[in-house]
C-alpha cells in the first residue's frame, strides 16, 4: 500500500456542537502521522467547487471547545448530481487526496457513499444533534443538544411554577425522539410526545396531566419532538380541551449552539484521531461509530441501512416517574 500522504476533513449537514473537535482531532492526528490536511469549506459544496485551504496543527488551536463549525457546513444540491460528483472527484485528483474525512449526519454519509463509489476513499464521523444514526449509538454534539435544552427548560419551570401554567416545548430531533425523550426524563416533564410512539391525545397529554393534577401539581411541562408536528398546535389543543394556560416555546436553533460538553469534546477527539487512523491504515468507506462504549468501524453501504430504534424502556422510565 502507498504510505497516505495528504487527506481532506469537512463539516456536512446540520451542525453540531463538537464538529470543532472532530476537525482538530483529524488534522492533529494526522499532522502528528506525517499526513497533510487540506481542510473543505462548506462540506460537499466545497469539493465541487473548489473551496479549500491547506490546514496546519495551528489553525486548529483553541477550535477544541468551540461551537459551531469553523469549516462552515452547507446542504450542497449541486453534489447530488453526476456531473457536481465528478467535479468533486476532479477536486480531490487535483489535490491528490489520498482519503476524506466527511463529518455529519445521514445526508452527509450518503454524499460519502457517492463519492467512496468513484475511487475516493472517505471515512465518515457522526455528528449530529438528533442521535439518530443507525450504525452509532452515540453521535457528536447530542450530549450538549441535551444539555442546552435542559437549562431552558429549567428556566421555563421557574416561571411556569409561578404563573401555574403549562409549559409547551417543542424540541429538534428531524423524525426521531432521542432529543425529546432523554430530555424529558431530565427536566421530569409531566409528559413526552415522540414519533415512536405517535400522539394520542388522551394518552399521552390529557392523561398524565391528570395524572400529575392528582400528585397536587399546580404547573405542567409537556416536551413535544419536532417529529410529533407543532408544539403551537398542541398547546392550542391543552388550551382548548384542557382548559390550561398553555404557553408554547420553540427552543429551534438554540439547541445546535454552544460550547459542546466533555462527553462530546471527548467522543469528537476519538472519532476524528480513529478516522485518520484507518485511513493511515488503508482502510476507507466507512463510518467510525460506538457500540457499547466501543469505537466501531462499519462500511459506508451497510451503515446506512442500519436502523436504530428508540429504546421503549426510557419511555417506561418516563412513565414510572408520573405515576
Ligand atoms: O439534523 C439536525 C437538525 O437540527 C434537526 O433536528 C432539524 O430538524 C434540522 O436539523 C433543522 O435544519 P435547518 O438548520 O436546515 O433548519
Amino acid at each position: 500500500m502507498e504510505p497516505v500522504k495528504r487527506i481532506g476533513v469537512l463539516t456536512s449537514g446540520g451542525d453540531a456542537p463538537g464538529m470543532n473537535a472532530a476537525v482538530r482531532a483529524v488534522v492533529r492526528s494526522a499532522t502528528g502521522m506525517g499526513i497533510e490536511v487540506v481542510g473543505i469549506r462548506r462540506g460537499w459544496h466545497g469539493l465541487v467547487f473548489g473551496d479549500f485551504f491547506p490546514m496546519t496543527a495551528r489553525d486548529v488551536s483553541h477550535i477544541l471547545n468551540a461551537g459551531g463549525t469553523t469549516l462552515y457546513t452547507a446542504r450542497c444540491p449541486e453534489f447530488m448530481t453526476e456531473e457536481g460528483q465528478q467535479k468533486a472527484v476532479a477536486t480531490c485528483r487535483l489535490l491528490g487526496l489520498d482519503g476524506v474525512v466527511a463529518i455529519g449526519g445521514d445526508g452527509t454519509f450518503r454524499g460519502a457513499l457517492d463519492l467512496s463509489r468513484r475511487g475516493v476513499p472517505v471515512v465518515g464521523i457522526p455528528a449530529t444533534i438528533d442521535n439518530d444514526i443507525g450504525c452509532s449509538n452515540y453521535t457528536i454534539g447530542f450530549d450538549t443538544a441535551c444539555n442546552t435544552a435542559v437549562g431552558c427548560i429549567d428556566r421555563l419551570r421557574d416561571t411556569m411554577q409561578s404563573h401555574e401554567r403549562c409549559s409547551v416545548v417543542e424540541v429538534m430531533g428531524r423524525h426521531a425522539g432521542f432529543l425529546a425523550l432523554y430530555v424529558g426524563i431530565a427536566v421530569g416533564a409531566t409528559a413526552v410526545l415522540i414519533p415512536e410512539r405517535g400522539y394520542d391525545f388522551e394518552r399521552d397529554l390529557a392523561e398524565p396531566i391528570r395524572r400529575s393534577r392528582l400528585r397536587g401539581s399546580t404547573h405542567f411541562m409537556v416536551v413535544v419532538a419536532e417529529g410529533v408536528g407543532s408544539a403551537l398546535d398542541i398547546g392550542n389543543e391543552v388550551r382548548d380541551k384542557l382548559g390550561l394556560d398553555a404557553r408554547v416555546t420553540v427552543l429551534g436553533h438554540i439547541q445546535r449552539g454552544g460550547s459542546p460538553t466533555a462527553r462530546d469534546r471527548e467522543m469528537a477527539s476519538r472519532m476524528g484521531y480513529t478516522a485518520v487512523k484507518a485511513l493511515s491504515e488503508g482502510r476507507g468507506d466507512l463510518i467510525v461509530g460506538t457500540k457499547d462504549g466501543f469505537l466501531t468501524e462499519i462500511p459506508i453501504e451497510e451503515a446506512l441501512q442500519m436502523k436504530k430504534n428508540l429504546q421503549m424502556d426510557r419511555y417506561e422510565v418516563l412513565q414510572a416517574m408520573q405515576r
